[in-house]
């Protein structure tokens, strides 16, 4: 599956134990992703050494830099990278970066949140005299280790811990549930049931909408079952393409063409279906925007539906 595995990158700030956790486990066959670039905000951070060691590309940013912030878009984008794990990457991301990678960054933070945000988790854990403490693993959004949890571990305070004590056997759990959690959060974006789950909401969601087959493959219709037609089709590698994609109805083929040419990371012409005036729309990506093709699905159903079925739609 290595073709279809999410391009990771990976940030850290220092020794970075939860990168080399994330690139151990993406040794394994099954791992949806694959590190293609570690870099960070400290050109001389000892993960950076170890990731090299590894044969993974790095780049040596200085956090420093007025330009650290462009200097890391581009590598990432350089490196083709679909998803960025946050390991130990001690700056706050300003809001424009975020927004530009909206819903692609992950964070491990040591504490069994929504408790203890920021520093000094484990002091005050132990202040609070909590019995059970934790590791989340979260998206990133604006406001500081508050965006959704994709999964936690807990992990039992001893009698007699200290903060570094605590530290290191949270850190233990982290290494542990950072790889799996990251791992499940990305094998849904190629998983077929769920693409299918999320075209499905929103193409019947729309009027007189129903779910069919084409071919054997998942697809909507609009319009009574003698006079309607299917706007959409979901495309599970059908016919060998390299992406699972969602078939929908343009203005026609130099649209098409023109889609297709000048993002053909978004668009492909779809085997057998293209004639007949469909257009392929990748959704098979972390970036899929969901808003995005429920707008193709708005528009291919009113290219497609009977104009009874318009009508009465308004
Ligand atoms: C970890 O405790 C992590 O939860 C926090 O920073 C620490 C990074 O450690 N965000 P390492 O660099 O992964 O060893």
């Amino acid at each position: 599956m290595a073709s279809d595995r999410q391009r990771l990158a990976i940030l850290i700030s220092g020794r970075g134990s939860n990168m080399a956790a994330l690139l151990y486990a993406a040794q394994a066959d099954d791992c949806p992703y694959r590190p293609v670039l570690v870099t960070g905000n400290k050109p001389r951070a000892a993960g950076l050494d170890l990731a090299e060691a590894e044969g993974v590309p790095v780049r040596r940013l200085d956090g420093r830099s007025a330009t650290f912030w462009d200097d890391l878009d581009a590598a990432l984008r350089e490196a083709g990278a679909d998803f960025v794990a946050l390991a130990g990457f001690m700056r706050i991301i300003p809001e424009d970066f975020l927004a530009r990678w909206a819903g692609r960054i992950a964070n491990i933070h040591p504490s069994l949140l929504p408790r203890y945000k920021g520093t000094g988790v484990h002091e005050a854990v132990l202040a609070a005299g909590d019995t059970v403490t934790g590791a989340s693993v979260h998206l990133v959004t604006p406001e500081l280790d508050s965006g959704e949890i994709l999964g936690q571990v807990e992990v039992a305070v001893l009698p007699g811990d200290t903060p570094e004590r605590l530290a290191d056997r949270v850190l233990i759990a982290e290494h542990q549930l950072y790889p799996r959690v990251l791992s499940a959060h990305l094998a849904r974006f190629t998983d077929p049931a769920w693409i299918e789950a999320q075209v499905a909401a929103r193409a019947l969601a729309l009027p007189e909408t129903s779910a069919r087959t084409s071919h054997g493959a998942p697809a909507w219709h609009v319009g009574a079952k003698s006079s309607g037609k299917l706007f959409a089709i979901l495309s599970v590698r059908h016919h060998g393409e390299e992406a699972i994609g969602l078939l929908v109805k343009g203005a026609g083929p130099e649209e098409a063409a023109d889609l297709v040419a000048h993002r053909p990371e978004l668009y492909f012409r779809p085997a057998y279906y293209a004639p007949a005036g469909w257009i392929g729309v990748r959704v098979d990506r972390p970036e899929t925007d969901w808003d995005h093709v429920a707008e193709w699905l708005r528009r291919s159903w009113r290219a497609c539906a009977p104009a009874a079925t318009l009508k009465r739609a308004g």
